[in-house]
């Protein structure tokens, strides 16, 4: 049986993992992997190789995808997705397994809806897939920019600085969310509603009162611009201020404890179906179980509502 891989859109830690994982478990059932080289578009371009065991020796603690990503217009195309589909039909593979945000859960589908046997694996350090607790490399995104804004502080204490820690996620909050609660941040602007100049004045005037040396904010990405709001809140309130965009090493670090066993066990889910002939699936997390759902479903399904809002 031939199993084919991509990693679609922007890259997470833990991809590595997961593709280290499945080699070495589709090896001991004699499958062969397959890699589409820069996901999507590797399909158009007929960009397919095949993968050893020997080619995932010590990648599993490596951040990004080895067999590489790619945003790709093209494949959105009729024309670049036809290409895709008959290249594919042509590659002899069985299985295709996805990994990707949610523009590459809605290509899984349009593929699945065109007889390609899909299994799709959430990775996203945004962690906007609403149908699973968790995307693999959000975990470590978070971790990781806990660790930067941890030692930033250290240095603002030193000075007594107000600070500002930009942390990425494009479509949700989620990062900036848990990265304020482990940080005992001041202050979270994560939305349009917590960007009032003003209430973000209020709020740190309090946070000094209270006796915070060097309070910090937490901005998620296009909220507001770092340096401009660092500038205007030194101009009030005559105390000096420094911004950082924590930006990419979110993204490329190494995948944390989490994520590795997530990995793993996505891994071995992944295997679990294709051998049951199981596909059209979405996998993901709930209460800690892995669980696979329709893909349809999964565009849809919003697995957070009960859960406690961060
Ligand atoms: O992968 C998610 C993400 O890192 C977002 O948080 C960020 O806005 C975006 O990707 C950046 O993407 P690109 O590197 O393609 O500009």
């Amino acid at each position: 049986m031939n199993i084919g891989i991509l990693t679609s859109g922007g890259d997470a830690p833990g991809m590595n993992a997961f593709i280290s994982n499945l080699i070495n478990l589709a090896v001991k059932n004699n499958q062969k992997i397959f890699a589409v080289k820069f996901g999507f578009q590797g399909l158009v371009n007929n960009n397919i190789i095949p993968l050893s065991k020997k080619d995932v020796d010590n990648i599993s603690h490596l951040g990004g995808s080895f067999i590489k990503s790619f945003r790709s217009p093209e494949f959105q195309t009729e024309k670049g997705f036809s290409k895709a589909l008959s290249n594919y039909k042509k590659s002899k593979i069985d299985y295709l397994i996805v990994l990707g945000g949610d523009g590459s859960l809605q290509g899984s589908k349009r593929l699945t809806d065109n007889g390609v046997k899909v299994i799709f694996i959430p990775t996203t350090i945004d962690n906007d897939l609403f149908y699973t607790d968790k995307s693999l490399g959000f975990d470590s995104a978070v971790n990781c920019a806990v660790g930067q804004i941890d030692m930033i502080k250290q240095t603002m204490l030193s000075l007594n600085r107000i600070f500002i820690c930009e942390v990425m996620g494009r479509k949700c909050a989620d990062i900036a969310n848990y990265c304020a609660l482990a940080t005992n941040a001041n202050i979270l602007v994560a939305d349009q509603k917590d960007a009032d100049f003003n209430k973000i004045i209020t709020k740190l005037k309090s946070a000094i009162k209270d006796g915070e040396e060097a309070p910090l904010i937490v901005l998620r990405e296009n909220i507001l611009n770092a340096s401009e709001l660092a500038r205007k809140i030194q101009d009030k309130l005559n105390i000096e201020t420094r911004a950082s965009i924590l930006g990419y090493v979110q993204r490329g670090t190494s995948p944390s404890v989490y994520d590795r066993i997530y990995a793993m066990m996505l891994a071995k889910t992944t295997i679990e179906l294709i051998n049951k002939k199981n596909f059209n699936l979405a996998l993901g997390v709930d209460n800690d179980k892995i669980i696979s759902i329709n893909l349809e479903k999964a565009l849809t399904k919003n697995n957070r509502n009960s859960k406690i809002n961060l």
